[in-house]
C-alpha cells in the first residue's frame, strides 16, 4: 500500500489550514500541522506553491523505518544525526559514537595526503562503513559520506574537473548536464564515496559575491532546468554503482545577498523570494533530490521584515521546504554554520533542531554537539518527536539508495583511477561553455602559422580550474599537481605544432612583429566562498584588481598583429578597456581541467564554432548599482556570437578607472 508521504498530507492539510478552512479529516498529527506560525511566516509559508509532485512514501519501508527508531537510544539516534569532518573523527570513533555520516571539506584529502590516490580514499571510506557496521546498534546504520564536487571530483588528483557552473549555465545544454553528472558520480564512487554536495541552486543577483561561479545564472529557469538536470545526472535511479545522493544548496537565497555579500543578508521581496531564490528547488526535488543544504545567508523580507539566518529558521525549512515543497529527504546544515544563529555554539543549538534541520555539518566538535543535544532532548528544549522525524529521514534517504544491502563502499568503480578520467566529455563541456564576445574579424586562427602566447592564465591549472580544485581555495597548487589535463598554451602547441607556438609569461622584450596573432590568456586567480567577493566599494573592474592584464593588453594592442584574448572568470567584470585593447575576446569563466579545448574553437578546427550564450549580464560599468538584469549591461544575458554570424565591435567608451564606487 502506498500512501502520501505525511509531509505532503499536511502541508497541503498546513495550506488550507492557514487559509482558514480545510477537511478536518486532512490534518495530520505530524508537528507540521501543529503550525505554531505567525501572521508573517504564514503568509510566507502560503505563499509558496504546493509542490505537486511529491514522492509517494513506501509503507512497507516507512515500517521498517520505525521499527529501527524505536529500538535505538538517544545517543544512537543523534549519533546519526552529527556529521564529523574525516580530519578530526577515526573509524573506531564513528562505531563508538554511532556516527551515520562524515565528509571531507575542500582540500579534506585521506591522512592529509594532496596526492591521496583513488585507492587511498576507498580504503578510507571502507574503513569508515566498515565501522558503521560495527556498532553494538540493534540494527547496523550504515554511514554515508558527503564530498564537495562541484565540478567533478575536484578534490582528487588526476580526476578530471568541468567547468564551473557559471560556463555550463552559458553552454545552457541539460542533456550536457545531466552526462557531467553521470560522470561525477563515477568520480566519486571510485573514491567510494556516495554523495555529492551538488548542484548548487543559487540565482545568483549580484557579481560581487565570490560564489558567483558556482551558480549557473541569473535567471531561475537556467538554474531550475540545469540544477534539475544534474540532480537526474549524480542519483541515477540512487541504488546503482554509479550513483550518488544529490544536494540542492544552499536553502534558499544564497545567490541575492545585499551587495553579494558572502553568507550576508538577502533582502528579496517575498514575490521574488519565492520566484526567483526558491525556483531551482522545486525541480530539484521534482528531480528527487535526497539532500537539501541550508545556507548561511539570512532573509529580510523586503529589506524590511528580518526572517533571520536560514539555519534558524523553521517556517522556512519545516513550513516551506518540509511542508509545501513536500521534501522527504534529510536537511543538512553548512559547514559550522549554526553557530551563527544567536544563542548558539558551533557545537549547540536547540533552535537549529527545531527549525527541522536533520543531519549537522559539525566538522570538529561533534562530540559536544551530541551531548548537549541529548542533554537538550533530556531538558525538553527539543521534543523526542523531532529527533525522530530527523532519524527517520536520515533512515529514508539511506534506504531509498540500498545502503542497507550494500553498506560498503565496494562497487563497480571503487579504487578505479580510470573512473576519474572524463577528458572527452570536459572537452565538449569546455567547447561549449566559452563565450564568443569581440571578434573583428580575426578569428577562426585558420591557416596561422606563428602564434605568440602571453599571460599569467595561459599555462596554469591553477587559473584555469578556479576555486574548489584540490584545495578548497583552488591555490597552493602547481601543474604537476594535475597530471591530466591540458592548458590552453597546450592546446595552442597541439593544434598548430609546439613549433609555432611561443610563450611569455609577461611579453616583456618580446616584439609581436614577426607572429600571425597574439593570444593573450589573461584571468583571475582562484579563490572560493567569501575569499572571492569584491566587496563594495571596492571597483568591481578586472583591470582595477589584476592590473598586470591591462599592462599586458597595453603591450600588444595596437601593434599591427591581431590580439585574441581569452578571460578566465568566476563572474562577469567590467572589462570594456580590455575588450578595446583586444581584436578578438573570449569569455573563458572557468573552464576545468580541459581548457586546452579552446585552442580547438579558435582555430576553427573540424568547423567548431562558439555556440555559448552569457548566462549573466555582462556590465558596463565597475560599479553596477543593482542586481539582474544589470540595467548597466553592456552585452544582455543570452548575448554570445560565433563565426557564422560576423559582428564588428567598434571602439567602446571607457569608464575613467576608478578608486572606490560611489
Ligand atoms: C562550505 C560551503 C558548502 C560546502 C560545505 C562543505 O562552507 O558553504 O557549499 O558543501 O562547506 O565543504
Amino acid at each position: 500500500m502506498k500512501i502520501r508521504s505525511a509531509a505532503y498530507l499536511s502541508s497541503a492539510a498546513t495550506a488550507l489550514l492557514l487559509v482558514g478552512c480545510g477537511p478536518a479529516a486532512m490534518i495530520s498529527t505530524t508537528p507540521l500541522a501543529l503550525g505554531g506560525w505567525s501572521k508573517d511566516e504564514a503568509e510566507v509559508i502560503a505563499a509558496f506553491p504546493v509542490r505537486r509532485n511529491a514522492q509517494i512514501l513506501d509503507a512497507a519501508r516507512e515500517r521498517r523505518i520505525a521499527d529501527i527508531v524505536a529500538g535505538m537510544t538517544l545517543e544512537q539516534k543523534i549519533g546519526q544525526m552529527a556529521q564529523p569532518s574525516i580530519l578530526s573523527i577515526t573509524p573506531d570513533e564513528v562505531r563508538q559514537f554511532y556516527i551515520g555520516s562524515v565528509l571531507n571539506g575542500g582540500g579534506g584529502w585521506p591522512q592529509g595526503k594532496k596526492h591521496a590516490t583513488a585507492q587511498d580514499w576507498a580504503k578510507l571510506a571502507d574503513s569508515y562503513a566498515k565501522a558503521s557496521l560495527a556498532t553494538d546498534l540493534a540494527v547496523k546504520i550504515p554511514l554515508i559520506w558527503g564530498t564537495d564536487a562541484v565540478h567533478g571530483h575536484n578534490n582528487v588528483v588526476g580526476a578530471t574537473t568541468f567547468p564551473h557552473n557559471i560556463g555550463l549555465g552559458a553552454a545552457n545544454d541539460p542533456e550536457l548536464m545531466q552526462r557531467i553528472g553521470r560522470a561525477t558520480a563515477r568520480q566519486v564512487r571510485a573514491t567510494g564515496i556516495n554523495w555529492a554536495f551538488a548542484p548548487t541552486l543559487a540565482v545568483v543577483q549580484n557579481q560581487r559575491w565570490g560564489r558567483s561561479y558556482e551558480g549557473y545564472s541569473s535567471d531561475p529557469t537556467i538554474v531550475a532546468s540545469l540544477g534539475g538536470a544534474m540532480v537526474h545526472g549524480l542519483q541515477g535511479n540512487l541504488t546503482g554503482d554509479g550513483d550518488v545522493l544529490a544536494s540542492g544548496k544552499h536553502f534558499a537565497g544564497d545567490g541575492g545577498t545585499f551587495q553579494g555579500v558572502d553568507q550576508g543578508e538577502n533582502r528579496a521581496s517575498l514575490t521574488d523570494y519565492v520566484a526567483i531564490h526558491g525556483a531551482g528547488y522545486y525541480s530539484a526535488l521534482d528531480a528527487q533530490a535526497a539532500t537539501v543544504m541550508i545556507s548561511y545567508n539570512s532573509w529580510a523580507r523586503g529589506g524590511t521584515q528580518p526572517h533571520g539566518k536560514m539555519h534558524g529558521n523553521r517556517a522556512l525549512i519545516t513550513g516551506v521546504l518540509k511542508g509545501r515543497l513536500a521534501f522527504d529527504g534529510l536537511v543538512v546544515s553548512d559547514w559550522n554554520a549554526i553557530e551563527q544563529i544567536p544563542g548558539c555554539e558551533r557545537d549547540h543549538c536547540p533552535q537549529a533542531v527545531n527549525a527541522g534541520i536533520d543531519l549537522f555539518m559539525v566538522p570538529e566538535n561533534w562530540k559536544t554537539f551530541i551531548t548537549q543535544t541529548a542533554l537538550d532532548v533530556r531538558e525538553g528544549r527539543i521534543p523526542m518527536a523531532r529527533i525522530d522525524d530527523a532519524v527517520t529521514r536520515i533512515l529514508r534517504v539511506k534506504l531509498r539508495m540500498g545502503l542497507f544491502e550494500r553498506p560498503t563502499s565496494a562497487g563497480r568503480y571503487t579504487g578505479d583511477s580510470t573512473a576519474l578520467v572524463e577528458r572527452e566529455l570536459a572537452q565538449e563541456a569546455v567547447r561549449k561553455s566559452a563565450v564568443l564576445l569581440k571578434n573583428n574579424g580575426v578569428l577562426p586562427l585558420s591557416g596561422k602559422k606563428r602564434i605568440l602566447v602571453v599571460g599569467a592564465g595561459a599555462d596554469s591549472f591553477a587559473r584555469q580550474s578556479g576555486g574548489w580544485s584540490l584545495t578548497w581555495q583552488g591555490d597552493e597548487t602547481d601543474n604537476k599537481d594535475y597530471p591530466v589535463g591540458e592548458t590552453l598554451l597546450g592546446g595552442l602547441r597541439r593544434v598548430y605544432g609546439a613549433a609555432n607556438v611561443s610563450y611569455s609569461l609577461d611579453g616583456v622584450g618580446t616584439d609581436p612583429r614577426g607572429y600571425d596573432a597574439v593570444v593573450a590568456v589573461i584571468g583571475e586567480t582562484p579563490y572560493a566562498e567569501m575569499k572571492g567577493d569584491v566587496r563594495f566599494p571596492a571597483p568591481l573592474s578586472h583591470s582595477a584588481r589584476f592590473p598586470e592584464d591591462r599592462a599586458l593588453l597595453d603591450r600588444f594592442a595596437g601593434k599591427g598583429v591581431p590580439v585574441v584574448t581569452v578571460l578566465y572568470s568566476g563572474r562577469t567584470t567590467y572589462a570594456t578597456d580590455l575588450l578595446n585593447r583586444s581584436d578578438a575576446f573570449v569569455a573563458g569563466f572557468l573552464p576545468g581541467t580541459e581548457a586546452g579545448a579552446i585552442a580547438d574553437l579558435l582555430g576553427g578546427r573540424a568547423n567548431l564554432d562558439f555556440s555559448a550564450r552569457l548566462s549573466f549580464a555582462w556590465p558596463n560599468t565597475a560599479c553596477p548599482t543593482g542586481g539582474e538584469p544589470v540595467a548597466e549591461a553592456l552585452l544582455p544575458r543570452g548575448f554570445g556570437l560565433s563565426y557564422r554570424v560576423p559582428f564588428l565591435t567598434g571602439r567602446l567608451t571607457e569608464q575613467a578607472p576608478i578608486a572606490s564606487c560611489p
